[in-house]
């Protein structure tokens, strides 16, 4: 479905407050105005029960950020088709879907995942690192998307829910990843170009990027014009494009969310990466970012082309087939129940392997 919504959020707020108005008291409008403008501040005290919107403050909607290649494709069928069998397990927080696509215009899977075109930056300014598009993408779609959550989940296309997600953030601080890979501390020459000594020590920098993060919305509509600004400067400047090479747009969200004086609650359970994480227990979301290797015998070969092996760079321009070869005995249970969830997406997707080849 194609959702292209022009109407500015004030305006449909106003909208939506000029309705309530026939059968609500003033009493309550005015609560309500006061504790919108109110902001984060105000959500404690948001009487829910007045306006019926029992349950939905918390939920967060789930926004991934994605292109019309063939292999962002194929990622997010997966991604979607796991939202969609965990969204209303117990103890999820998940409201709705959006897959922003940044590449301007629709592609073919507008009628299977909940779509919302925005623009990709002009042209030349992404140096082809196509991320950059991202900060924008968000830009454009707070800007412009009704939003009916108060949360919301900046995801990407590899993760895959297998726990049902509870919403991990409080109004006033988000949640996030700690990436080991992610070090402020140790980069403060270049992080001092973008975070002056006056907002104080790096450290205030988290150890994250911007996904997966779950925030308030009034908060990264604060945070996503300076994401955008930070991640450009950053991308001009030789010496932090070199220094932070593919990781350059996580720091550039941690970066801008700290000029906000915003800290992230930092969730190690939030997601598991294998090979690293060997198993899934109680954490939320696999991201499938690192090459699986192993020989027969179940040893890691990470580098090295394993004898069996499930990397998603081998379908860079089409799908993997379906019933992938599971691994062979000794591999991580995190390896296996990946492999496991990409088969039953797989089976059970319609016209998996016709639809999204380049
Ligand atoms: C980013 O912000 C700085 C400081 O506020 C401003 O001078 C600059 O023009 C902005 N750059 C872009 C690319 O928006
Ligand atoms: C999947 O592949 C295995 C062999 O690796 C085979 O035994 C099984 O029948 C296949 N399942 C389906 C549904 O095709």
């Amino acid at each position: 479905m194609i959702v292209r919504k022009n109407m500015g959020r004030v305006k449909s707020l106003l909208m939506l407050l000029m309705v309530l108005g026939f059968f609500f008291a003033t009493y309550n409008l005015v609560s309500l105005i006061i504790d919108h403008k109110a902001g984060r501040d105000g959500l404690e005290s948001f009487d829910e029960k007045v306006i019926g919107f029992t349950n939905t403050n918390s939920k967060f909607h789930v926004a991934v950020t994605a292109t019309d290649a063939a292999y962002s494709q194929w990622q997010c069928r997966i991604m979607y088709y796991w939202y969609k069998k965990t969204k209303d397990m117990p103890g999820s927080a998940m409201g709705k879907f959006t897959r922003i696509l940044h590449s301007g215009r629709g592609d073919q899977l507008m009628n299977e995942i909940p779509t919302f075109v925005v623009d990709p930056l002009p042209e030349g300014l992404d140096r082809g690192y196509i991320v950059l598009n991202r900060p924008w993408a968000f830009v454009q779609w707070l800007e412009k998307a009704k939003i009916d959550e108060e949360y919301i989940l900046m995801a990407e296309p590899d993760h895959i829910f297998v726990n049902p997600l509870p919403n991990l953030a409080t109004d006033t601080e988000p949640a996030g990843y700690p990436f080991f890979y992610i070090k402020p501390a140790e980069n403060e020459k270049i992080m001092r170009k973008f975070y002056p000594k006056e907002y104080g020590p790096v450290t205030n920098v988290d150890p994250i990027g911007n996904s997966p993060v779950i925030i308030h919305k009034f908060l990264l509509e604060e945070i996503a014009p300076t994401w955008v600004n930070v991640s450009l400067r950053m991308k001009d400047d030789p010496e932090t494009d070199k220094a932070f090479g593919w990781v350059l747009e996580m720091y550039a969200y941690a970066v801008a969310s700290a000029l906000h004086g915003i800290k992230h609650i930092l969730r190690k359970d939030f997601m598991l990466q294998p090979p690293w994480d060997l198993e899934v227990g109680k954490k939320f979301i696999i991201h499938y970012t690192y090459g699986c290797d192993y020989n027969m015998q179940g040893k890691l070969t990470y580098g090295k082309i394993g004898e069996w092996r499930f990397d998603k760079r081998s379908y860079l321009t089409g799908p993997p087939p379906k019933n992938l070869s599971l691994p062979p005995p000794g591999v991580p249970e995190s390896v296996v129940r990946l492999v496991k969830m990409v088969n039953e997406a797989t089976a059970n997707i319609p016209n998996w392997e016709s639809l999204n080849r380049s």
